[in-house]
């Protein structure tokens, strides 16, 4: 059975553990998440150049608003405010910085029907994180930056949490993805031909599970867990930020959310940074998660990574 625990009095190992088995949790606004979210309406008005950037996409061409979310996406995501934002963030949600490693946050969007949905702006369609060659330990962050409604909000399928879904991960590798198509998410605008995991089985969208909170909310999931983007049918842009974490300990030992489904190769881990110094995931735990023959591509792609 899947639960929503909205502000549990739990210790972040606790959270952890219930998280690994499918709960989710949703923590109120802290002053970090706050902070990242101003700062990241702060860029997207200064790239929309003074327009809405929710409303931004009633009066630019589609080309335009790609361009500039090309611009403002991997700025939000390499800037330094950002990732020191992230580990404030993560103390005060009570982790341990020594032990605790995350990843960059990606700055998402998702305009109005078919405006843009591809590319910089990808809409996904029924995933679990883990079929893009996360590691079972992950928890992924999900908090938006302005206000946002059912409908242009992202959906959890929490039935198929234990019910595996036939699906394509087996031809995903994530140090072939990092060499080759994420880096040019930009271009895809009417389409997407980059192959990613998708359901090979239609997935029953009802019941579906959304989470509706306040700015800066954070709402805390398994990498395991199926979910996708609402197809957006408000004339508002909902513009989110996720980010992921893992517990080393639990990568160490094993522990995390059950496989039931994932059959991609290679590993997510090298995205990862220790909170407390920002030192990378040691070699030996991404070595042991990559597939043979990938040992030269572990580290130095932090840098690489742009807004999918
Ligand atoms: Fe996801």
């Amino acid at each position: 059975m899947n639960t929503i625990q909205i502000d549990p009095g739990l210790t972040e190992e606790q959270r952890r553990k219930q998280i690994y088995k499918g709960q989710i949790m949703v923590l109120s606004p802290t002053p970090g998440s706050l902070q990242l979210c101003a700062f990241a309406r702060e860029l997207l008005v200064q790239g929309f150049g003074g327009l809405d950037p929710q409303k931004a996409h009633e009066t630019l061409p589609v080309e335009k608003y790609a361009e500039i979310l090309a611009v403002v996406k991997p700025k939000f995501i390499h800037h330094p405010e950002s990732k020191r934002l992230l580990r404030v963030i993560a103390a005060e949600t009570g982790h341990d910085l020594a032990n605790t490693y995350l990843d960059t946050p990606r700055l998402r969007s998702a305009a109005p029907h078919d405006y843009l949905r591809f590319g910089i702006a990808y809409a996904f369609h029924p995933h679990r994180d883990t079929w893009y060659s996360a590691p079972f330990a992950q928890v992924n962050w999900w908090m938006p930056v302005y206000e946002f409604e059912s409908g242009n909000s992202m959906a959890f399928h929490p039935r198929y949490w234990d019910k595996p879904v036939r699906n394509s991960s087996r031809n995903y590798n994530y140090q072939d993805w990092n060499e080759g198509p994420r880096q040019n998410a930009a271009a895809h605008i009417k389409s997407d031909t980059r192959e990613q995991p998708k359901p090979e089985e239609e997935v029953e969208m009802e019941p579906q599970l959304r989470i509706v909170c306040p700015v800066g909310g954070i709402i805390l999931f398994s990498g395991a867990q199926l979910h996708s983007t609402v197809p957006n049918a408000t004339g508002t842009t909902r513009f989110s930020i996720d980010f992921r974490s893992v517990n080393i300990e639990d990568v160490r030992s094993g522990r995390g959310a059950h496989n039931i489904d994932s059959q991609c190769s290679g590993t997510a881990m090298v995205d990862y940074m220790r909170g407390l110094d920002m030192t990378p995931m040691p070699d030996e735990l991404i070595i042991k998660h990559l597939a043979p023959g990938y040992k030269e591509k572990t580290l130095g792609t932090q840098e690489k990574i742009k807004a999918t």
